[in-house]
């Protein structure tokens, strides 16, 4: 039953506005103890336009609090994506008494009224009361190329051996070419190089980013990380993210990680790219700025533009991804990002299901209905065994549920949302999506969320992910586990109910 009060299908762990459509995470900053989420926002209306920035902010990245708008589109410009440093230098200037400035970097939409008809150029805003209300610059834009796709600006403070300034990674997005900017004071920018294309260039190119790591946690081998979203031409259709390791000598980025293109009939293959996310609604992912410790913290907006506008929610539109700590790893000589979401941790007390041992026969078994449930942290390991799919169901219900597993066959873990509930809405919705996992000592691990209205897959402990939205009935809340064409096992098997740790 729904619970009293509850809109149908909004999320109980997962970032909305109160009321409208969101789209890209924007502004990503932890500063003074809180997390700030700013985020394309149409103050109006449910669907895309009149793009402003909304705000959120929270102490752990798990709590958070709507907060006014906070940089405004008008007639001249719609505020698009960007991001925010705090410059604590004040090189802006823009600082009053001794007051840190923080600065937002973002795109203008210039509108056809304007003094730029249809042109995107980057523009500044400043906050001097910690990010609660901002000011733009009388200056803006700030960097104009006069182009009408230059957009999506990630600031950051590159600390080089004897120079330190600021970078900007934006992108041309119809050129699918990153292009990288220096600045000493935020207002002056000076182009530096450009990127791309490379590898998966099947649509626009947006919302790049760029940080360093450390290669398997170690200090001395240092790469940069170059997050580069791509519209359509994801790995599962439409919106999608991919990134790029290599090198960044405070000029030039140089990929290691770039596919020769397809010379003799081999490489250059969509599978080979490296993926942020294998399902569809993981996009426009970026990092927050200023988070102590060494591991980036990213967050996606959980939607796709193939269907964006039409998934069945009011008042609201979109959620955010659930935040994501990434490292990079070596496997088989290559170095990859590893995710791990931060949500609420399960206490240890309140397992509703913990099974170690146990044969999954062919067919498919209701697990206990204590179990059961809508908002869900699942911790599985299985073997395959004889079987050539296993997996659980969740969020099952009269006729309808979502199939999570691994497929023996094409060695990939998947999420099936053919028969999740509502797919009707738009004829691109229903959909497959699988990730490469290489099982190991025979297993396949997973950590599953599931909420109210979407699903997001750690496999192999976040070497790969899938995100999903799904949209079922409130009532459908049966958990099951199955296997066909043989049997298999659960090693252990966690679930964790999280309706009663989170307010609705
Ligand atoms: C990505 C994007 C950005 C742009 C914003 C507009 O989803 O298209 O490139 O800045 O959305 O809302």
């Amino acid at each position: 039953l729904t619970p009293i009060g509850r809109e149908r299908f909004r999320p109980s762990i997962h970032y909305t506005a109160e009321q409208n459509w969101l789209n890209d995470p924007n502004g990503l900053l932890y500063y003074k103890g809180l997390y700030h989420l700013f985020y394309q926002y149409n103050p109006r209306g449910n669907v895309w336009g009149n793009m402003s920035w909304g705000h959120a902010s929270s102490p752990d990245l798990v709590n958070w609090t709507e907060r006014p708008v906070a940089i405004e589109g008008d007639v001249n410009e719609e505020i698009f994506s960007g991001s925010i440093v705090v410059d604590a230098g004040n090189t802006s200037g823009f600082g009053r008494a001794g007051t840190v400035p923080l600065v937002a970097v973002y795109t203008s939409a210039f509108t056809e009224q304007s003094a730029f008809p249809g042109v995107q150029a980057q523009s500044l805003a400043y906050s001097l009361d910690e990010g609660a209300t901002w000011a733009k610059y009388e200056g803006n834009p700030v960097l104009n190329r006069h182009s009408r796709d230059f957009r999506d600006p990630k600031v950051f403070r590159y600390e080089g051996l004897s120079e330190r300034y600021w970078v900007m990674v934006a992108v041309e997005a119809e050129d699918r070419t990153v292009v990288l900017y220096r600045s000493d004071d935020l207002r002056e920018w000076s182009f530096l190089s450009s990127f791309g294309p490379a590898n998966a260039t099947g649509g626009v190119w947006e919302c790049p980013d760029l940080f360093p790591l450390a290669v398997d946690g170690d200090p001395d081998r240092l790469k940069w990380v170059l997050i580069v979203n791509l519209n359509p031409g994801g790995i599962a259709g439409g919106s999608g993210g991919q990134y790029f390791v290599g090198n960044f000598d405070g000029t030039t980025f140089t990929s290691e990680s770039t596919i020769p293109k397809d010379s003799e009939g081999s490489g250059g293959g969509q599978e080979e790219c490296n993926w942020l996310d294998w399902g569809r609604d993981y996009y426009a992912a970026v990092s927050f700025s200023g988070v102590p410790g060494d591991k980036p913290i990213m967050i996606a907006w959980m939607n796709n533009w193939d269907y964006g506008n039409d998934i069945p929610t009011h008042p609201w539109k979109s959620a955010m991804s659930l935040p994501r700590e990434v490292s990079l790893i070596t496997v088989r000589g290559v170095p990859r990002l590893l995710q791990r979401a931060i949500a609420v941790v399960p206490d240890p007390d309140e397992v509703t299901l913990a099974i170690d041992h146990k044969t999954v026969d062919e067919g498919a078994e209701s697990l206990p209905e204590e179990c059961w449930g809508s908002v869900l942290h699942i911790e599985a390991a299985l073997t395959p065994g004889t079987a050539r799919e296993i997996g659980l169901i969740v969020r099952g219900g009269r006729g309808e549920g979502t199939f999570i597993g691994y497929d023996v066959e094409t060695g990939s873990v998947f999420v099936d949302r053919r028969h999740s509930g509502d797919v009707d809405f738009h004829p691109d919705f229903a959909s497959k999506e699988r990730a490469p996992a290489d099982l190991t000592g025979g297993k396949i691990r997973l950590r599953i969320y599931v909420d109210h209205s979407s699903v997001e897959v750690f496999a192999q402990d976040g070497l790969v992910t899938i995100t999903d939205q799904i949209f079922p009935e409130p009532s459908s809340r049966e958990i099951a586990i199955y296997a066909t064409h043989g049997s298999g096992a659960i090693d252990s098997l966690r679930i964790y109910n999280l309706e009663r740790t989170t307010t609705p």
